[in-house]
């Protein structure tokens, strides 16, 4: 063969494995190709395709002809034999009279007891570094492989290299998009899960106060026309009570922290402070004392807040019980009332998802509230027969 034709020869190999390691989108299948391509363009008799195992280990990954493929997995140790040393080395080996020990290997070539086999292993380098295959060319004949044919062998198996690389950095790819991915995800929940925290103590804690504010500012406006100065007096601190009270809760809703009235006084004193607060509404409370997380306490609270805010606004009731107690580790939080009563939505998350008007916030959030408790709301109401608000949070009494 002259140079041109050897030249020509190695140029068309170059190209067949470049359009192949661009174009299969399978690495085993590039294995397979690449394979194919050696023992054609080398006139051999098969090529073996090894893949290198992070820990150094050789797979036999693919084989030309494809019947040579081992019927189980062919694992060779690190370092074993030729193509261990290849490996180990990254520059390729000639064997022009090669015996190979290992029976698998031996059945793997076909070779009968005693028969010799010429081989050419040439290492995939990927241009990171290190070696990631291992192309093993074999020829029954006995030959020795012209130093074009070994350069060419290089050239195919450098290319393979760079596609398990490419490979290798996109299925990193990958795995970043999904962490990235589960991060956002979190990320946006949290913010959500915080979003609703502090509109729901606004909701629950703020507008409270600023209800019992107008309702004192008012009664003071009335006691005004009236010149009844005592009255107005007594109007006037208990409106500047709920401002602060209002001041308080916006500053802890904001900054995440408890309810202020939790902090200074617990659960169960918290509640009967809360229902005394509520004017023009006889709101008796029977509360036990519960050792209960702070955060069921401030979720329990806000619930109560709530309901009882609710009979003030549409129950036109004389009279609302609140009671709190344990049953078993559960611990139940009752609100109810003589009220009007109204058409008690089925199950409450029909509320969450059927309501109607943006502004009904109430029900909503002292569903969620107890969802995350992993517990249970019931609102038994019955037009003419008062409401009973119910919540039920399971294992959270110690
Ligand atoms: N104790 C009750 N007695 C009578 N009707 C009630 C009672 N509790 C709730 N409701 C009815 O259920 C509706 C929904 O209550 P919800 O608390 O979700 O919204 P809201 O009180 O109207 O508005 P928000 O709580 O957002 O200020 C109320 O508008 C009212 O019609
Ligand atoms: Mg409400």
């Amino acid at each position: 063969m002259t140079s041109r034709d050897t030249l020509s020869d190695e140029l068309a190999l170059v190209a067949a494995a470049s359009r192949l390691i661009v174009r299969e989108p399978s690495l085993p299948a590039v294995l397979a190709g690449a394979a194919r391509l050696l023992t054609e363009a080398l006139s051999a008799d098969g090529c073996l395709a090894y893949r290198i195992e992070g820990n150094g280990e050789l797979v036999v990954a693919a084989t030309y002809p494809e019947r040579l493929a081992p019927a189980e997995p062919l694992r060779l140790p690190s370092g074993f034999g030729v193509t261990g040393r290849v490996a180990a080395d990254q520059i390729p080996a000639v064997l022009v009279d090669d015996n190979p020990r290992n029976v698998l290997h031996r059945e793997l070539l076909g070779l009968v007891p005693g028969q010799l086999v010429s081989r050419l292993c040439v290492p995939a380098r990927p241009p990171e570094g290190g070696c990631t295959a291992v192309l093993a060319v074999h020829s029954f004949q006995r030959r020795e492989f012209a130093s074009w044919e070994i350069d060419a062998a290089q050239r195919v198996a450098d290319l393979v290299g760079l596609r398990v690389q490419l490979q290798r950095e996109s299925s990193a790819l990958g795995a970043f998009e999904d962490r990235w991915e589960r991060l956002v995800a979190a990320t946006v929940t949290a913010q959500e899960d915080e979003r609703r925290r502090v509109a729901g103590d606004l909701h629950d804690g703020v507008t409270q106060a600023l209800a019992s504010l107008t309702f004192h500012l008012s009664a003071a406006e009335v006691a005004l026309a009236d010149r009844d100065y005592d009255f107005v007096t007594d109007q006037v601190r208990a409106a500047r009570a709920a401002a602060d009270l209002a001041f308080a809760e916006a500053r802890h809703a904001i900054s995440g922290l408890h309810s202020p009235v939790l902090d200074d006084l617990g659960l169960a004193a918290g509640l009967v402070s809360m229902a005394r607060a509520i004017p023009n509404l006889q709101v008796e409370v029977d509360a036990q004392d519960i050792d209960l997380p702070e955060h069921v306490e401030a979720a329990l609270f806000r619930i109560a807040q709530e309901a009882v805010q609710n009979v003030v606004k549409h129950a036109d009731a004389t009279r609302a019980f609140v009671s709190l107690a344990k049953r078993g580790r559960s611990v139940v939080l009752r609100v109810s009332d003589d009220g009007r009563g109204f058409v008690a939505p089925g199950p409450i998350s029909g509320v969450v998802h059927g309501r109607s008007a943006a502004s009904q916030f109430g029900l909503m959030g002292m569903y969620e509230r107890v969802q995350l408790l992993g517990g249970h709301l019931s609102v038994r109401s019955e037009a003419g027969d008062g409401t009973t608000v119910e919540a039920v949070i399971p294992d959270a009494a110690g």
